[in-house]
């Protein structure tokens, strides 16, 4: 093992504390941080910091609320108020579909710390009927696509699905997607990449030590996705199979709808190389980016980021002026995600959080601060919108396509498991109402449309439906119109299921 190359390269960047417990460590101990250490590129991680620091500290950052402007009204589709054109969208994201052109790629790297779980959150059970978790519930939904495209224009069609995870999450996401046999999916169609890891900093540069031989290493944040790309050499796997177009989305949301074709076909027909999807924003609040525009350019503006008062302006119609709410779906032209991972990812700067980041002192004895004692550092999968030339943005109905999964039940009633769970069965309810069917309570009473307050919590009909049946709500005439159902009820491949059982 050439200690003294990887000694020399440490003191010239600074870092030659790190080999401080060297002499006290075990052969195999030795042996990984070694490996670890000569992995790093520690000149790089040094610019990285020195750029990030400069940038959350300067000025310009922190007059962003003076420098941000609304989404104009001409870059705007709306599921809403263009209620006519969303078929004619949705035909012309099925037509790419069956012609093999999309793709659906996710965001799974990152790490679950609110939510509170040891493994990746896609393989979450929010407690459904059928305990499903997020990435079946994902799974079949491409599967079900993917059928519908097939019966529309009468080919075989395929959309790959390419997951990206990191250090932390690969081994079991992969594990976890062998062991259910892929959901069904083809297993070649199903393209696992790893996302890079850097290594948490104090707020003097020097990079902590969580244990005498390892380094606090976290994943490079959802943007490290650019670079991951080039490295993995998924772009070329994407060049290959003529994809044109790229659904890019994060795990968390159950309502997501992968790979959506009223989405694709809006950005496809306004021939724009980038898009991003919104909800209405309309508590000031709320904890979601907004899409906007900064000196000019789209980009999306964390909570964190801007005033409260920035955060309440209303426009002249009484909504927030900034209400682009961002939900982490984006759209891609291949041409675009080839700039931006071939030319642009250099300039996207890494944004800084201060974190609680638990480190060894110089006796080896492990601390946890109980206040920010250093930095991680992230890019944003959403950076890049800058380099877009032609830029969209869609507006969906957060009740029928947003309900993301952040925390746990214990910590917080705001996106949990519970309200997860609940906004899966309220839309499901939603649709077999729509769908002709109706529910009946116990005593044969007809449930009202809109549940009522019972015991001082909302709750949902207990109604779920497969994906595998319905992907947005279609084609469940035939199995409910005219029909009064118990809840709870199931409806999947194979049939329509009732339950008479109380509690959600
Ligand atoms: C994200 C958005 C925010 C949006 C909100 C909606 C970003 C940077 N922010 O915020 O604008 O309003 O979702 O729910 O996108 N991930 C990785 N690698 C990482 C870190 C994260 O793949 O290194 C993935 C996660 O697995 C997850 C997604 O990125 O799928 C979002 O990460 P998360 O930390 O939950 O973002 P939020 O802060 O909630």
């Amino acid at each position: 093992m050439d200690r003294s190359g990887v000694s020399q390269r440490l003191a010239e960047a600074g870092q030659a504390h790190l080999l401080q417990f060297w002499d006290v460590l075990s052969p195999e101990e030795q042996k990984e941080l070694h490996r670890d250490l000569k992995e790093m590129d520690f000149k790089e991680i040094n610019g990285f910091f020195k750029s990030a620091m400069e940038i959350s500290s300067s000025s310009k950052h922190e007059k962003m609320d003076t420098r941000m402007e609304p989404v104009p009204r001409d870059v705007l589709g709306s599921v809403t108020r263009d209620r006519d054109s969303v078929r004619d969208w949705e035909d012309a994201g099925l037509l790419c579909i069956s012609q093999n052109k999309v793709a659906a790629l996710l965001l799974a790297g990152g790490q679950g710390t609110r939510l509170g779980v040891s493994y990746p959150k896609g393989m979450y059970d929010v407690g459904l009927p059928s305990h499903k978790t997020l990435f079946q519930i994902q799974a079949e939904r491409i599967l079900k696509l993917q059928d519908l495209a097939e019966k529309k224009h009468k080919t075989k069609c395929c959309i790959p699905w390419y997951i990206m995870t990191s250090g932390r999450t690969m081994d079991s996401t992969e594990e976890f997607f062998s062991n259910h046999n892929y959901f069904g999916l083809d297993k070649e169609k199903v393209v696992f990449f790893q996302q890079g890891m850097l290594p948490a900093m104090d707020y003097n540069g020097k990079i902590i030590l969580e244990s005498k031989s390892k380094l606090s290493m976290a994943p490079d944040g959802n943007g490290g996705l650019y670079r991951a790309l080039e490295r993995q050499k998924i772009l070329q796997k994407m060049q290959q199979r003529g994809i044109e177009c790229i659904h890019v989305y994060c795990v968390d949301n159950i309502l997501v709808k992968v790979a959506d074709p009223a989405f694709i076909g809006f950005c496809v027909q306004k021939r724009a190389d980038c898009g991003a999807k919104v909800v209405e924003k309309t508590n000031p609040t709320e904890a979601v980016g907004v899409v906007c525009k900064v000196d000019g350019h789209y980009q999306v503006v964390e909570y964190s980021e801007i005033t409260l008062a920035t955060a309440e302006k209303r426009s002249s119609d009484g909504r927030l002026a900034f209400n682009a709410g961002n939900v982490a779906n984006h759209f891609f032209s291949f041409s675009f995600l080839k700039d931006i991972v071939q030319k642009y990812e250099p300039q996207l700067q890494h944004h800084v959080a201060q974190k609680k980041i638990p480190y060894v002192n110089e006796t080896g004895a492990v601390i946890k601060p109980d206040k920010p004692n250093g930095i991680k550092m992230e890019k944003f999968v959403f950076d890049i919108f800058q380099f877009a030339n032609t830029f969209v943005v869609y507006e969906v109905l957060r009740e029928d396509e947003f309900s993301p999964l952040k925390n746990a039940d214990s910590q917080e009633s705001k996106d949990t498991p519970t309200t997860a769970r609940h906004a899966l069965m309220s839309l499901h309810h939603r649709w077999v109402l729509n769908a002709g069917g109706h529910f009946i309570d116990e005593n044969g009473r007809h449930v009202p449309a809109i549940p009522s307050l019972k015991d001082g919590t909302d709750l949902p009909i207990k109604c779920e439906i497969s994906p595998l049946v319905s992907y947005g709500g279609e084609g469940l005439e035939d199995l409910v119109k005219g029909k009064e159902f118990h809840p709870t009820l199931t409806i999947d491949e194979s049939g329509v299921h009732q339950l008479v059982k109380n509690g959600v």
